[in-house]
């Protein structure tokens, strides 16, 4: 398809430099394995999955023919005072997956949706046990949440709050955030060690402040995935646990990133051995194919929100929130299809495998570099962290991707960070590719 064939004016590209994108513009028209296709019919390898979408690679047959069996059948229900059976089986197996008691599925179809519903339902649950004062929230510097108010409120990505400061949610503090670029600027499928406790911020500043009994819930990422693949401390999450159950909050890991695979494991939570009472997914749950997202509850707090209605007449709504899309059929047949991919071709203990390719590839060719001061690694992801150039904040990132662009690797910029995170599938060569595409545009850095 030539440049002047596609019908640029009309759509508003998120998260893109629109100006600039519609002088070079870059357009998907197929997709197969590791591998696009675009416009001008070049090969672009997905250094990504797209998103962190992708773990299975693209066009998988068999999610495919779930997707056509399931709109032969229903195409189609609503989820309100209903359900399909697609949706009350994919919540089994998600919930089968899940570790701890986190056995009930509240779907949507996005992430940003999953962030606001596990909020909201933060909220009920307290609520429910008389506690409606708990309405505080706190989300830590530089997490990224998605975009609804909800979650740009918890979030704390600047770039992403600035336009929207006036109208963020009013009771949120944001813990620090869990990177020292002295003490622990690389690092390669480890937690890092530190010798300070960065939660004592949070029992000794964050909840004296608030009052620990105005708190509804800590939300974080077990791993930064949008700031730039950050590490928690070892210790972290464990830790940040036990101040939650001292002091009745709920802990939210919003493993949209995370859930799935990327560590190796079905979830972070599996990874580190910490169990949530909220946990929010999207993205792999159905290998990107079709948008679903969903909030894993522990079944206590689904309790408690059904206990406090257990004198209302038989027609009372316990929960008033819900999507016209909640639990799709067509979505959920393709999760139901997904996760027997990912168990069949045993695909989390790939990409634990191909993680540490990762790893060994990208420290051995990009550590030293010109601008380059840090490197992390962990699970199948890792970023190189360039040193900012002078009031152009994100330029070198943004340069190095469109350079990998050019020369067939779709890599990721993130502010001053570059990401590589593959689909579980990945090959070891394929591994290679990237990381040599990826060192030939830093040496090209001025
Ligand atoms: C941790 C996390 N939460 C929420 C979201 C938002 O998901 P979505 O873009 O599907 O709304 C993302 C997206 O990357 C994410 O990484």
């Amino acid at each position: 398809m030539a440049r002047a064939d596609i019908p640029l004016q009309s759509q508003w590209l998120p998260f893109t430099p629109n100006r600039s994108f519609a002088l070079d513009p870059r357009v998907f028209v197929a997709a197969e394995g590791m591998h696009f296709t675009t416009h001008d019919g070049r090969q672009v390898l997905d250094g990504i999955s797209s998103l962190w979408c992708v773990g299975a690679g693209h066009k998988r047959r068999e999610i495919n023919a779930a997707i056509s069996r399931q709109l032969e059948t229903l195409d189609y229900a609503t989820a309100f005072q209903s359900g399909n059976d697609r949706s009350f089986e994919a919540a089994e197996r998600i919930a089968a997956l899940a570790p701890g008691n986190l056995g009930k599925v509240l779907f949507c179809s996005s992430g940003s949706e999953a962030v606001d519903t596990a909020l909201k339902v933060a909220l009920a649950y307290h609520r429910a046990r008389g506690q409606a004062q708990r309405t505080v929230f706190i989300g830590r510097e530089r997490g990224y949440h998605g975009v609804g108010f909800g979650g740009i409120s918890v979030g704390g990505i600047p770039a992403n709050r600035k336009a929207f400061s006036g109208a963020l949610l009013p009771r949120v503090d944001h813990l620090r955030f869990i990177h020292d670029p002295v003490k622990h600027a690389y690092y390669k499928g480890v937690e890092p060690v530190w010798d300070e406790d960065l939660l004592l911020e949070l029992e000794q500043r964050i909840l004296p402040l608030h009052d620990p009994s105005n708190v509804a819930a800590v939300i974080v990422e077990p791993v930064a995935g949008s700031a730039g693949w950050y590490v928690p401390p070892q210790g972290y999450l464990k830790r940040l646990r036990e101040i939650c159950d001292r002091h009745g909050i709920l802990l939210i890991f919003d493993e949209v990133i995370t859930g799935f695979g990327r560590l190796g494991t079905p979830f972070g939570a599996d990874y580190y051995g910490v169990v949530p009472d909220l946990l929010t997914f999207a993205k792999c749950v159905t290998n990107g194919v079709i948008p679903l997202g969903g909030v894993l509850c522990r079944q206590g707090v689904y309790d408690a929100v059904m206990d406090a209605h257990r004198d209302s007449p038989a027609h009372q709504i316990e929960l008033f929130h819900g999507y016209t899309y909640s639990g799709h059929p067509v979505a959920c047949a393709a999760a139901v299809a997904t996760l027997d991919v990912f168990r069949d071709e045993d695909l989390f203990a790939c990409a634990g495998r191909m993680g540490q390719v990762l790893g060994d590839a990208a420290h051995g060719a990009l550590k030293g570099l010109p601008h380059v001061v840090g490197l992390r690694s962990f699970g199948l992801a890792m970023a190189v962290e360039l040193q900012s150039r002078p009031g152009l904040p994100g330029q070198r990132a943004y340069e190095v991707f469109l350079d990998c662009f050019k020369q067939g690797v779709l890599v990721r910029p993130a502010g001053e960070n570059v990401v590589l995170a593959p689909a579980y599938v990945v090959e070891p060569g394929q591994i290679d590719q990237m990381v040599s595409t990826l060192e030939q545009a830093l040496r090209k850095l001025s």
